[in-house]
């Protein structure tokens, strides 16, 4: 079996956003393992249109649907708004289906509690996609993670963390590819 391939998905895609700077991060972590193939999937790359209100033709629903097929498992990087993911992230959820299907995920959340209450919501939404989420999950803290709110400065603890999530989700992403 080869290696596995991983995609890192930024929950936000507001101007400004702290969401690359966090997924960079995980990125820089998960290549020093030479476990898998490690890509940062930015959704603001797609131009998804609000699910339903298009005919569904756009090219960018499409690359999206092969993009999450050619992944194994995922990384998603959320961020809490009102207690919950983006809309956004949400959206580009919606905008697939079998492509999600039989695989793993990890979760890396940020917000003023670590983004555990949008974390949370995710995994709800997780198992009717039947991706497999996994236990460990790392939570920044937008108080002492980052300076100012904005420059990511996370503490050396979330280092260990980030690695047996990964460890996890390597480990079920591999079982699950032979389900499909
Ligand atoms: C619409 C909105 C709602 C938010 N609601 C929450 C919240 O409920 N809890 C929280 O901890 N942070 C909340 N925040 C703060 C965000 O978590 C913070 O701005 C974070 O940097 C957003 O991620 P991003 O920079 O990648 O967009 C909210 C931010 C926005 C824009």
């Amino acid at each position: 079996m080869g290696k596995l391939n991983i995609g890192i998905i930024l929950g936000s895609t507001r101007e400004g956003r702290l969401s690359p700077q966090v997924g960079e991060w995980v990125k820089g972590i998960a290549d020093k393992r030479d476990d898998a193939n490690y890509e940062i999937v930015d959704i603001l790359d797609y131009n998804l249109p609000l699910l339903g209100t298009t005919d569904g033709s756009e090219p960018g629903i499409a690359a999206w649907n092969e993009k999450l097929a050619s992944f194994d498992g995922f990384v998603f990087i959320v961020q809490e708004y009102n207690h919950s993911i983006t809309g956004v992230l949400k959206n580009a959820i919606d905008h697939a289906r079998e492509p999600w299907n039989n695989k793993a995920a990890g979760i890396v959340s940020y917000g003023s509690t670590g983004g555990a209450r949008a974390a949370e919501h995710l995994r709800g939404i997780l198992g009717e996609l039947m991706i497999a989420d996994v236990r460990v999950h790392p939570t920044l803290s937008l108080f002492t993670d980052f300076e100012n709110f904005s420059t990511f400065k996370p503490a050396e603890l979330h280092l260990k963390n980030v690695n047996d999530m990964l460890d996890q989700l390597n480990a079920w992403s591999g079982a699950l590819k032979t389900l499909r």
